[in-house]
């Protein structure tokens, strides 16, 4: 789907178009489009100040509550390069493929997969009703890349189409090391890299992204009890993040999606204006990749209870899903332009989770040609760095500075005023409800923590 289409919204919420994101983005330093000065890169993003903030909270709250607050999950972080047989293995060489057809009349090509069955059928383009070609053309998606400089002696390999693979090849290395019995799981946020053939929509489809992946290893016969544990919790991790609780929900994959090996798989999928997409999906990975590994590398990779003592290749509960598409549906959520009480232009607010936003207080001087003004908010903001991302800000009226904070998802602005001298006390504005509140100096670090952290 191009990005100007636009589906209806399903709510009376308007859904955000993509090109707002795109522009906040770039305008306040989220994201950049990769090599821009050399006119771009399709499919691969930069990130800029306020997106590294946001990106790195999205991550921790992620393994604070996957790892951090399981006994019997573990983390590891696995290199992009592997031993090229892993992808044999995986499957990857063999079938990670995308199918496309052209158009003769515009060369506009379409994944099949993403074609609606009438132009399918019809073999008509979607866009310009030319003829589709009938053969699909058959692509790889593995980046390919080489070990060693010797032209003959160099190594072809793959940069990673999937970085859960790391977690299967350090199994066993886990097991050993952290004491680990079954069931358990390990944990990794890590890139991965597709030659998707229709990159697009920013960063839902990229070439180099992020994902988070669980391997949670369990006896055949605890498999379902397992499944359905992963499949709540990550559901009710995406619900505690977004406002529009409306628009996330399961979708069970047909019997003509499943793997052969899987007897379930659900996606968490969430609505944007580009319709229902998958966020993260939960998937039934029974002993398929231990088996695999342990055919193609000769190790054996079996598990044995060390109360019963029997002898298994352990079954996987896999969760898997995207930071970039998390970073981008929660600005999707969070992104709303309003009404200005005052009656002026309309005030743009970033709603994020308090928690996730990547500036957590702005700290302003009432007025910046006052010198005690200055020295006091200044004083403030240098005390509140050490505990939470603080910005100063003097330039221009209060009410701009307020938008501006705004606009980036700061939940608190700080004002400094003459009263603040007197009585050592400061107001605390609020983003959502911009209500105002009067607190001393000194209660202003545990009334801020207290708000933007979550344990
Ligand atoms: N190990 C399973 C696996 O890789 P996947 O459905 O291909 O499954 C998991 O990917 C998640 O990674 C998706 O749900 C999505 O959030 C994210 N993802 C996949 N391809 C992506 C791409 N080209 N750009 C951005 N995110 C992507």
């Amino acid at each position: 789907m191009t990005q100007t289409e636009q589906k209806p919204a399903a709510n009376d919420t308007p859904l955000v178009p993509i090109e707002k994101i795109v522009s906040l983005c770039k305008r306040r330093g989220f994201v950049y489009p990769n090599s821009e000065i050399y006119g771009g890169v399709s499919g691969i993003y930069d990130f800029g100040p306020l997106g590294v903030e946001l990106r790195n909270n999205i991550r921790r709250y992620w393994w604070w509550s996957m790892v951090q607050t399981h006994d019997n999950v573990v983390g590891i972080e696995g290199a992009n390069i592997t031993h090229p047989r892993v992808w044999e293995a995986s499957g990857h060489v063999e079938n990670f493929v995308d199918r496309l057809v052209e158009c003769k009349k515009c060369r506009r090509r379409f994944r099949i997969d993403h074609l609606p069955a009438e132009n399918l059928e019809q073999r008509k383009c979607p866009v310009c009703g030319g003829e589709l070609t009938t053969k699909p053309r058959v692509f790889n998606l593995l980046m390919e890349t080489y070990l060693g400089v010797v032209e003959g002696d160099r190594m072809k390999t793959y940069l990673r189409g999937e970085a859960c693979q790391n977690i299967y090849l350090d199994y066993d290395n886990v097991l050993k090391s952290s004491r680990m019995q079954i069931p358990f799981g390990i944990c990794q946020i890590g890139k991965a890299y597709r030659n998707e053939v229709t990159p697009g929509n920013f960063l839902f489809r990229q070439r180099e992204f992020e994902q988070w992946d669980l391997q949670f290893f369990v006896h055949p016969g605890e498999m379902q009890k397992w499944f359905d544990y992963w499949k709540q919790y990550r559901y009710d991790w995406y619900m505690s993040i977004i406002n529009h609780k409306d628009r996330i929900h399961f979708r069970e994959h047909g019997s003509d999606e499943l793997a052969h090996y899987a007897k379930q798989a659900f996606d968490i999928e969430y609505q944007t204006i580009l319709g229902w997409q998958e966020w993260e999906g939960i998937h039934w990975r029974q002993d398929w990749d231990l088996s695999r590994h342990s055919e193609y590398s000769g190790q054996d990779l079996s598990y044995t209870d060390p109360i019963t003592k029997e002898r298994y290749i352990p079954w996987i509960v896999e969760t898997s899903g995207g930071v970039d598409r998390t970073f981008l549906n929660l600005l999707l959520d969070a992104y709303e332009e309003e009404p200005d009480p005052a009656g002026k232009e309309p005030r743009t607010v970033l709603r994020l989770h308090p928690m996730l936003a990547p500036v957590k207080v702005a700290v302003l001087p009432l007025q910046k040609n006052k010198e005690e003004l200055v020295t006091t908010a200044k004083d403030i903001h240098k005390k509140l760095q050490r505990l939470m991302v603080s910005q100063y800000d003097d330039v221009q009226n209060i009410g701009r500075r307020y938008r501006r904070q705004d606009e980036i998802g700061t939940p608190y602005c700080v004002t400094i005023d003459f009263q603040t001298l007197d009585d050592h006390t400061v107001t605390v504005r609020e983003r959502d409800h911009m209500t105002q509140e009067r607190i001393t100096i000194s209660e202003l670090p545990m009334y801020l923590l207290d708000r933007v952290t979550w344990n």
